[in-house]
């Protein structure tokens, strides 16, 4: 059977497809005269990729240890019944998201629990909840330094000690920065099993590496369609047409609505795509949030919302609220499964006459499909992303897609989308506070910003 692909439609975020009353939006042919821009921002991309800076398109199985990882995944289902990550950010949400979207499909029953809390009732609930002798441990940071999941690690690691005796070694995985991952020498301290997150991959675009990988093959993923899906994309986001690449389409139109629109929603009208939802929401706000070169800054506030239930709870704000977002509507076109409304005996309730014998699949298309026209009918742009059902291949060509729009709007901006500096000042305050040696002076700043404790 072919496989049928993702697609992104513009006709409904451009002025030639709202109603009159937005012919201020940007139209067809502003987008079509983005095109020089893009191909400069599609050479930028090619020179960091040809320098071996940016390597998220490469798909490089070899370097990545994609087998490997496999390998170690099948090593650790034979003898454990769950994997617990320890991570955060872009080394959490990606193997979250993946559960989320393939796992409820999925009958295996090796279970993945990510930690990527230090709240101490939810760490204790999770290892409470646990047998330290069935589970084996997966610690993610491409750094190593992230003190959340070093603290995660020192928490969880006497727990898996003391559960699994002398096997605890073959347990444990690290998840690290190729060389200079501060996890590195404790892995050849102990013989552990060590994976690279590649030098030219950052933590946000590092779900196909085996930061994610690992977590599917584990889970009992289909990891090769995921890939599958990934390098047909990855081809896709290398053509040098709007109509063709919808990583250029979706970047495009987020460029000209900006700084009209400063906020880019994600609706899915599916479950399995809320955790996709989080994954974008860092993706999209930590890659774009920066000062561009002319020093006004550049930046996007990212939402994850449900269809429909967050029709219930936002799109009164989105429809008559200030008109300052894109909403990209998610349409998945089979379900894998449907429920016929049945006829309920009894008094008419006013609801029955329309909804019986109607199918939930054609209820949740009828609400995605008024839910647009509502903000359409309002000149508020709404991009249409088709997926044609859930499954790994889809969930591929997303990432990828994602990323790669990433990528080309903030080149579109001249932004750096692979850095987080921003990040940092909140670390470095809270390093003081920990008592961290090198940040004694920030201790003093936070008091003068916020008072004493
Ligand atoms: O995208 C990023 O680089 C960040 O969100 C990181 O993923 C996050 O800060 C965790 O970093 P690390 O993997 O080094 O622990």
């Amino acid at each position: 059977m072919a496989t049928q692909t993702l697609a992104l439609s513009t006709t409904l975020a451009l002025a030639d497809g709202l109603p009159s009353s937005a012919s201020d939006a940007p139209t067809r042919s502003a987008l079509a005269a983005l095109s020089g821009s893009l191909e400069t921002a599609e050479d930028t991309l090619r020179a960091l990729e040809a320098a071996g800076t940016v390597g998220f398109r490469g798909l490089d199985t070899e370097a990545w240890e994609l087998d490997r990882a496999r390998e170690i995944a099948r090593r650790l289902r034979a003898e454990t019944s769950t994997l617990l990550v320890l991570g955060i950010g872009g080394s959490a949400l990606g193997a979250s998201a993946l559960d989320g979207a393939l796992g409820p499909t999925c009958e295996d029953e090796h279970r993945l629990v990510v930690l990527d809390t230090v709240d101490p009732f939810a760490v204790r609930r999770t290892l409470l909840a646990l047998d330290p002798a069935e589970t084996a441990v997966a610690v993610i940071s491409k750094s190593g330094g992230t003190v959340e999941t070093a603290a995660l690690f020192r928490t969880v690691l006497p727990w898996l000690r003391d559960g699994a005796g002398d096997a605890w070694t073959r347990r444990l995985v690290l998840i690290t920065d190729t060389t200079h991952g501060a996890l590195r020498p404790l892995a050849d301290a102990h013989g552990l099993d060590a994976l690279p997150v590649p030098d030219d991959v950052g933590g946000r675009f590092s779900v196909l590496t085996a930061v994610g990988i690992l977590p599917a093959a584990y889970r009992g993923l289909d990891v090769d369609a995921l890939l599958a899906g990934a390098h047909s994309m990855a081809d896709r986001v290398r053509t040098r047409s709007i109509d063709t690449n919808p990583a250029w389409a979706f970047a495009g139109v987020h460029d000209l609505w900006w700084p009209r629109a400063t906020v880019s929603i994600l609706l899915t009208y599916s479950e399995r795509l809320t955790l996709m939802g989080a994954w974008y929401m860092q993706l999209w706000a930590e890659s774009l949030g920066k000062p561009m070169e002319e020093g006004r800054a550049y930046g996007w506030t990212p939402g994850g919302a449900r269809g429909p239930a967050d029709q219930h709870s936002q799109l009164q704000l989105w429809q008559e609220g200030p008109a300052d977002r894109i909403v990209t509507v998610v349409r998945v076109e089979e379900h894998g499964a449907d429920l016929t409304i049945p006829t309920l005996s009894g008094p008419e309730d006013g609801v029955g006459s329309y909804l019986a014998g109607t199918s939930l699949a054609s209820l949740l298309e009828a609400e995605r499909r008024g839910t647009t026209a509502a903000l359409v009918s309002v000149g508020r742009p709404v991009l249409e992303l088709v997926v044609p059902r859930v499954d790994a291949h889809a969930i591929g060509e997303l990432i990828m897609l994602f990323e790669s729009a990433t990528a080309i709007a903030g080149l579109l901006r001249g932004i750096n989308p692979f850095d987080q500096p921003g990040v940092e000042a909140g670390k470095q305050y809270a390093y003081g506070l920990l008592g961290r040696e090198g940040f004694e002076e920030r201790i003093a700043e936070v008091e003068r910003l916020l008072g004493s404790p």
